[in-house]
């Protein structure tokens, strides 16, 4: 008996009111993949991030979780879910009257944590993204690496089962970049976190991602999907090749 899939989007269409955006999005992402949200700027992603993660109602079609549809869960339900997941949006800045570890402490304040724990949790999580004792910082004292990685902690605050994450190395230097990686991977490998990741980094996407999917702005939907390494070489799809060999020998 196979595993059911973390999320499975089944004829998934998304419209801003009359302004289609993507349609007919199927597919699967199962435990501990690392799945990239592929395509132009403009095309979706960041809309299919928000619809993933709760925020937007498909205009048809179904996301499911573990094989339930979030569309006919209860509230109940969709807020239990929502509590396994982390989420970092494109935007997604910290706030800047708060201290690094205020921020990374945001997600923990209802999750009945006592307040030594907390403090506890906090500068392990900032350890982990390599900003042991920055617990004490402004967001406008750190570089912009930094806080894209202030928001990873967050993000993984309470350990995720499902990390989404919009542009993380958006940015960022190569080294950052490559850091940041490094931390994505480490993560999946030593807690089973599946991550959804919207990235157009290539050296990001080759990098990290063993699965992924391609939108399409002009057709309005996915183009081709699978492993991005074998899409680069073996994709039926001239754009899909294209968008991915762009890097190539450089
Ligand atoms: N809240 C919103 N209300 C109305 N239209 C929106 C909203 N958010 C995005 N759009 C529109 O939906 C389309 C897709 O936007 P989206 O942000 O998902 O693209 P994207 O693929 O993430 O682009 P980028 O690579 O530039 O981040 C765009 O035409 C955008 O103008
Ligand atoms: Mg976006």
């Amino acid at each position: 008996m196979g595993e059911k899939p973390v999320i499975e989007a089944r004829a998934l269409t998304m419209r801003y009111g009359p302004q289609l955006i993507q349609k007919n999005l199927d597919f699967k992402i199962n435990r501990g993949d690392i799945f990239v949200v592929m395509g132009g700027s403009g095309c979706g992603k960041s809309t299919l991030l928000k619809h993933l993660t709760g925020l937007y109602e498909p205009a048809s079609g179904e996301i499911f979780y573990n094989g339930s549809s979030y569309t006919e869960a209860d509230a109940d339900e969709r807020q239990k879910l929502r509590s396994q997941w982390g989420v970092t949006f494109q935007s997604g800045a910290l706030f800047s009257d708060m201290t690094l570890a205020e921020n990374v402490a945001l997600p923990v304040r209802h999750a009945g944590v006592s307040r030594k724990e907390t403090v506890e949790l906090v500068s392990y999580k900032l350890a982990l993204v390599g900003l042991a004792g920055y617990e004490d910082y402004y967001p406008s004292q750190i570089s912009g690496g930094m806080c894209k990685r202030v928001g990873l902690a967050r993000a993984i605050a309470l350990d995720p089962d499902i990390l989404f994450f919009d542009e993380p190395s958006a940015g960022l230097d190569p080294l950052s970049a490559r850091r940041l990686d490094d931390l994505i991977l480490n993560l999946r490998d030593s807690t089973g976190t599946t991550v959804v990741i919207v990235t157009h980094e290539l050296a990001s996407i080759f990098a990290i991602a063993n699965n992924g999917i391609y939108l399409d702005a002009i057709t309005k939907t996915w183009l081709d999907q699978g492993d991005p390494k074998w899409l680069r070489d073996y994709s039926q799809q001239d754009i899909v090749r294209s968008f991915l060999a762009r890097g190539e020998g450089t």
